[in-house]
């Protein structure tokens, strides 16, 4: 790519942060990334990817030489007049999102003219007039602001950044917004250029949407096992609808991760501090609470009460193809398994070490086949590719019992039944 593309900044490197720095270097510019945690920073310069994400240590080698990495702001500051802020916004006890980091960053900047923030972050909608008036608090005027709301999906984030459905830029019409419509151009995606307000409100609008899909399949299946439909069926039939469209249409045992549990909820409070109540996504979460507890009941069922039985949950992430344990079914699973008396095992491929960090009462396995040995029942937390294609046969030689939940409706039922297993999916026959 040519080579008077614009250096920039990163401010936080987690998924988002890092991503997009490796992004916008494998688009050609120097990229300056800054970051609080210090061993991360180190691990960094040393070559080391602190995150799980398919294809991100490949695009971080190869554009080595454009990346810079520091705890502190001065590189990133000299070099880049565009500032990407990609720090954590984590639920507060209230449910209103944590804007403690953003804060910190916007403390840590000078006044300055040259600098603008571009928010990567995802933020209240109104997060842009508040920054702008904490940038006329400090003296710091001359601040540009821009709200450049992030959609990439942990576990194939390198593609959904390289090809992105659509980029949104929300400007108030100053130098920063065209400069960041020029560093996305070469992607050729569709641009929503637009206020900063109605930026950050597609964001919170777009996830509490899907939120709200997955939580309507969900209790679809609830009502088609009361009915004897498959919802596997009803989905494919509805999906072929081009006005519903067939993704986020998978019943299972509810949604996790970083990003719609805290945005619903954030899109939630800001409605109710606005005098609104936002009924929708308040049925939203709690359908998605009581989803995940739901294969708590059905092992009760099959398994007619849970002290002294052996569960093995296969899967751990919030979903495939990431390390990211934040918000995860499972931790609420196996949470209220050892609540019941169960002995809990599990298996992931790769979210190991983050859950060794905020489970307890797990052993954890190193194969599919150690965590099911013994087992009275099985769960299927995450669809992971490797799971799918698990011998049946050898499964039900090592359990003791015979019953498998697939709580993402993502087994061949047949498979699992030829096995001489018991299977169970969310809302199928
Ligand atoms: N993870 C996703 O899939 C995703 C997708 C779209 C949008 N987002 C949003 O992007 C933001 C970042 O999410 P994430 O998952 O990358 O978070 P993360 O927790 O993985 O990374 C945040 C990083 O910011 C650093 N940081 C915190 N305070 C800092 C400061 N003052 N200065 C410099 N660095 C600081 C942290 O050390 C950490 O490395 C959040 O607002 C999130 O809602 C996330």
């Amino acid at each position: 790519m040519s080579a008077d593309r614009q250096p920039i900044g990163v401010i936080g490197t987690g998924y988002v942060g890092l991503v997009t720095a490796a992004g916008f270097a494998e688009l050609g510019s120097d990229v300056w990334c800054v970051d609080i945690d210090a061993e991360k920073v180190e691990r960094l310069k040393r070559g080391e990817v602190p995150i799980y994400e398919p294809g991100l240590e490949e695009l971080l080698a190869r554009n080595k030489a454009r990346l810079h990495f520091s705890t502190e702001l001065d590189g990133a500051l000299e070099h880049a007049r565009l500032l990407f802020v990609a720090v954590g916004t984590p639920p507060t006890y209230s449910g209103d999102a944590d804007l403690s980091a953003v804060h910190a960053v916007v403390d840590g900047l000078p006044a300055s003219a040259e600098h603008a923030l571009v928010m990567k972050s995802t933020v209240p909608c109104g997060t842009g007039t508040s920054l702008a008036r904490a940038f006329g608090e400090q003296g710091k005027d001359g601040l540009g602001y821009v709200s450049c709301p992030e959609f990439l999906k942990e576990g194939s984030a390198v593609n959904d950044f390289l090809h992105p459905d659509r980029v949104v830029v929300g400007d108030d019409g100053n130098w920063a917004g065209d400069a960041v419509v020029e560093l996305y151009a070469p992607l050729g995606a569709p641009l929503v250029r637009t206020d900063v307000a109605s930026a950050e409100m597609v964001k919170l609008a777009s996830n509490a949407f899907l939120a709200t899909k997955i939580s309507f399949i969900n209790e679809i299946a609830n009502v088609c096992e009361e009915t004897g439909a498959d919802v596997v069926e009803v989905a494919r039939g509805m999906g072929l609808d081009d006005r519903i469209g067939a993704k986020f249409l998978q019943a299972g045992i509810g949604f996790g991760g970083s990003c719609f549990p805290k945005d619903v909820d954030a899109l939630k409070q800001l409605a109710g501090n606005s005098g609104y109540h936002f009924q929708l996504l308040t049925a939203v979460i709690e359908v998605n609470e009581l989803q995940k507890r739901r294969v708590i009941g059905k092992l009760h069922k099959h398994l007619g009460g849970l002290v002294g039985k052996r569960v093995a949950l296969l899967g751990l992430a919030f979903k495939p193809n990431t390390d990211d344990m934040r918000e995860a079914s499972s931790l609420v699973l196996s949470a209220r398994l050892n609540a019941d008396g169960a002995s809990v095992s599990a298996y992931d491929p790769v979210a190991e070490e983050q859950a060794r960090r905020l489970v307890t009462g797990i052993t954890f396995a190193d194969s599919p086949l150690s965590a099911v040995r013994g087992a009275d029942a099985v769960v299927l937390v995450t669809e992971w590719q490797e799971l799918l294609e698990l011998d049946w046969a050898q499964v039900a030689e090592a359990m003791s019992g015979d019953l498998v939940i697939d709580g993402r409706n993502a087994l061949d039922p047949q498979a699992v039944r030829a096995a001489g297993l018991s299977y169970e999916g969310i809302g199928r026959r």
